[in-house]
């Protein structure tokens, strides 16, 4: 019922050169399939590049961050119409990277979404508790909490196309995964809140991606589980082998 996401996040990785070699090489590798979803986000200055070469292709183009504004005078932010007009598709919002050192808040969280929702860009809000959080029993909380308050004063209709990431910050690149049981009960936590607050339809139809330290190795049983719906994979989609073998999970 629910289409797998599979998701790349470059981070600060690759200049448009390096992106579009990138695809080039993905392109072959990924051809033909349509029964899940992929997309890939590079960087702010590779989007354009990127998105040009991906255009033959199914795989879809996302940005890793937006700025809430329509337009004006915020230097160094970018709008959410000039990731539309680079050819994006999707939005990443709220990574653990951005919330622990540029000052994300659940607040700025909700302020993007709303800004994606009303750009026609499919929102990827990510949540996630750190190994402290975990460790005091917080990680339920926590998660409710960023779920409720990147969430508040949206409605359902305007989130049908909406993504969750779960992404455990303390397996994000470090190569520690969570278990497959500790990634479906906080899947099916998510999923169960998200009714609550949304209503059933909206959290069944609901994709709710795994992130941290996904692999080649690790894809299969992760996506085995009833509620995990994709990945969105960090390093391990930097190379179109690696890349390209974690979107052919089976
Ligand atoms: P990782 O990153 O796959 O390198 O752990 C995941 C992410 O941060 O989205």
């Amino acid at each position: 019922m629910r289409k797998p996401l599979i998701a790349g996040n470059w981070k600060m990785y690759k200049t448009p050169a390096e992106g579009v070699d990138f695809a080039r090489q993905l392109a072959p590798l990924v051809d033909g399939i349509n029964d899940r979803d992929i997309m890939i986000a590079p960087a702010f200055p590779a989007l354009e590049a990127v998105g040009g070469a991906l255009k033959p292709t199914s795989v879809a183009l996302g940005a890793q961050d937006l700025f809430w504004e329509a337009d004006g005078a915020y230097t160094g932010q970018v709008a959410p119409r000039m990731l539309v007009a680079c050819g994006c598709r999707y939005v990443i919002i709220g990574h653990s990277e951005r919330r622990q050192y540029f000052g994300e808040t659940d607040e700025t969280v909700r302020r993007k979404v709303i800004a994606a929702v009303k750009a026609g860009l499919v929102p990827v809000m990510c949540v996630g508790e750190t190994e402290k959080e975990r460790e005091a029993g917080q990680t339920f909380p926590i998660l409710d909490k960023q779920i409720k308050n990147g969430l508040k004063d949206l409605i359902a209709d305007d989130l049908a196309a909406l993504v969750i990431a779960y992404e455990p910050v303390w397996a994000i690149g470090t190569g520690k995964t969570a278990t497959v049981d500790q990634a479906q009960e906080a899947h099916r936590f998510i999923r169960s809140h998200v009714a609550e607050l949304l209503g059933s339809t909206l959290a069944e139809g609901m994709r709710i991606l795994y992130g941290g330290s996904v692999k080649p190795e690790n894809i299969s049983e992760l996506m085995a589980m009833p509620d995990i719906d994709g990945a969105l994979v960090g390093g391990a989609s930097l190379k179109p082998d690696s890349f390209s073998r974690i979107v052919k999970f089976n």
